[in-house]
């Protein structure tokens, strides 16, 4: 199964996608979904299942995005709700809530009517406080939560764990699955209603009008009348959404806990960047469950060297969890971080005809794609839908300009890149299995050493907007620092926005 980074998620390592084929050539379809994650399956299979003509195109394969390197936890929004509240409003927050509970109904209803095996089930979630203004965040949520309605209840600790966590947050009623195995189900329910689906195509323009919207890819044409972009960052708006999303790179651990040592549980902190644990129980033989632990977030390109976030994780999850014993996965992955803490979801802005998006799903994409789906799929079924308004993709960040304008000085800041000289002075001071960035007069070029000492020049310059791309040894890419796109060694893309591959440069006087 294809993946769009080096690590391997528990998720990959355990289910299999079956591989689809590429486009072959220009075709017409009703409606063209491009992405094959949770936000572009969950589209195409509502969309079929209402008697659409569906194609779905992804540029490596279904599944190789984040949704396989995701925990697939189903919790409130990462922005808390008293959050919400004081930005958007009581009304929008409670949009917000009806969504999520939605969602999570919706995927249940997926689970039980296509009878997809994969582990879903319901839990409950705790919010813990971390050390500094914890106990503060807690009573506010609680508050906000219990005017809005969520089911949800303050206790004194998180109960049947060792670790005493202080005053908690309980959400009843919230869930988890395999991400892996519910995307092979969607897919296979896809094709049962006659969705045609294929990898290793990437789109690489769009041209909309009123008449109907071209999809120009490397394998052909597609031309549609509607085409939803879930590629989780749009490849077809240069600058008008990518202010407003930002590429945060996370970080999971997987360690063994004696079977049933815990009971199956979904906690999150109110650290920030906070961690967020589940349990994997494990199938067959072996004696062991997985605990699964992420956190440790940074600004994508921002962190050459980030191994040392996974020890940081682990030292965390031993000192909370003493039945934590061998570390047996290790994953990264990128999280499209919204200005306001909401996703963007439905009408693409800046597009004459039916384009809709799925983007800035933070880290709770599991709902906020699915909530995409179904509200984008009313929309093209002609149906009103509340959910608009709250997650409109022209919406402008008005309530979080604070935010939004630090995130944008740091965006600023990357390029004075072009003004530095390179990270090494020679290819020989490159480590084999590694990259750096060199300078050559003007040009500054992105360098990989192979393990057999083969050398690969490529421009250091990010085709989505000319920032320079760092080596992420973790992962093994040249990551863009500005707006999260990411590329192989050879430069090819992994993940938007830049649709382009970052372009080959002679060895000039390295060569
Ligand atoms: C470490 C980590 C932990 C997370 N934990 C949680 C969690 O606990 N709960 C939660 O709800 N969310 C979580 N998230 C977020 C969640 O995983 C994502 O928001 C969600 O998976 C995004 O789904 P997607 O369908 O938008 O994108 P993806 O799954 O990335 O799918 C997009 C697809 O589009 C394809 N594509 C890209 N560009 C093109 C193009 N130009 N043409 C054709 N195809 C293209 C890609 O190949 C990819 O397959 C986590 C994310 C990470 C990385
Ligand atoms: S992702 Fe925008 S400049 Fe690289």
């Amino acid at each position: 199964m294809q993946s769009n980074a080096a690590t391997t998620s528990l998720w990959t390592a355990t289910a299999q996608i079956p591989a689809n084929p590429p486009l072959a050539g220009d075709t017409e379809t009703d409606v063209c979904v491009v992405g094959g994650g949770i936000a572009g399956l969950t589209a195409a299979y509502l969309l079929a299942k209402e008697g659409r003509q569906v194609l779905l195109i992804d540029a490596l394969d279904v599944g190789a995005g984040e949704t396989g390197r995701t925990t697939a936890h189903f919790m409130p929004p990462d922005e808390r709700y008293f959050e919400i509240v004081k930005r958007l409003g009581v009304e929008k927050a409670a949009l917000l809530r009806d969504s999520f509970e939605q969602a999570i109904s919706q995927v249940e209803a997926i689970v039980q009517n296509e009878q997809i095996t994969c582990d879903f089930r319901r839990l409950d979630g705790y919010l813990v406080p971390a050390a500094e203004g914890g106990a503060d965040i807690i009573d506010k949520e609680h508050a906000a939560t219990s005017r809005l309605g969520v089911d949800a209840e303050r206790l004194l600790r998180v109960p049947g764990l060792e670790w005493d966590t202080g005053a908690a947050l309980c959400f009843h009623r919230q869930a988890q699955f395999h991400p892996v195995k519910y995307m092979a189900g969607l897919l296979r329910a896809i094709k049962r209603l006659g969705g045609s689906v294929h990898g290793g195509t990437r789109a690489r323009e769009l041209a909309s009008s009123h008449e109907g919207i071209t999809v120009t890819t490397e394998r052909g044409a597609i031309r549609a009348r509607a085409v939803v972009v879930a590629t989780n960052t749009p490849f077809n708006t240069r600058v008008i959404m990518h202010t407003k999303v930002v590429g945060y790179h996370s970080y999971v651990v997987g360690m063994k806990v004696p079977r049933g040592a815990l009971a199956p549980f979904l906690l999150w902190d109110t650290a920030d960047p906070y961690h967020y644990v589940r349990l994997d129980a494990q199938e067959g033989e072996q004696p062991y469950d997985i605990l699964v632990v992420g956190g440790q977030d940074h600004k994508v390109g921002q962190d050459g060297t980030p191994q040392h976030r996974y020890d940081e994780l682990e030292a965390w999850t031993r000192q909370r969890f003493p039945q934590a014993g061998e570390v047996v996965y290790r994953w990264s992955g990128e999280v499209m971080e919204p200005a306001d803490g909401v996703a963007y979801l439905g009408r693409a802005p800046g597009e004459k005809g039916e384009v809709y998006l799925i983007t800035g799903d933070s880290g709770t994409g599991m709902t906020h794609c699915t909530a995409g789906a179904m509200l984008i799929t009313d929309l093209i079924q002609g149906r009103s839908n509340p959910w608009v308004p709250l997650y409109n993709p022209a919406r402008k960040p008005i309530h979080s300009m604070g935010e939004y304008m630090m995130e944008q000085a740091n965006t600023l800041a990357q390029y004075t890149d072009w003004l530095q000289g390179g990270e090494v002075s020679a290819p020989d001071r490159i480590p084999p299995g590694e990259g750096a960035l060199i300078r050559d007069g003007l040009k500054l070029m992105a360098v990989h050493r192979a393990n057999d000492g083969r050398l690969t020049f490529l421009s250091a310059a990010c085709p989505h907007m000319g920032c320079a791309v760092h080596w992420n040894s973790g992962e093994k890419s040249w990551d863009c620092p500005c707006h999260g796109s990411r590329f192989d060694i050879e430069g090819n893309v992994l993940h938007g926005p830049s649709a382009a591959p970052l372009a080959k440069v002679a060895a000039g006087k390295h060569g």
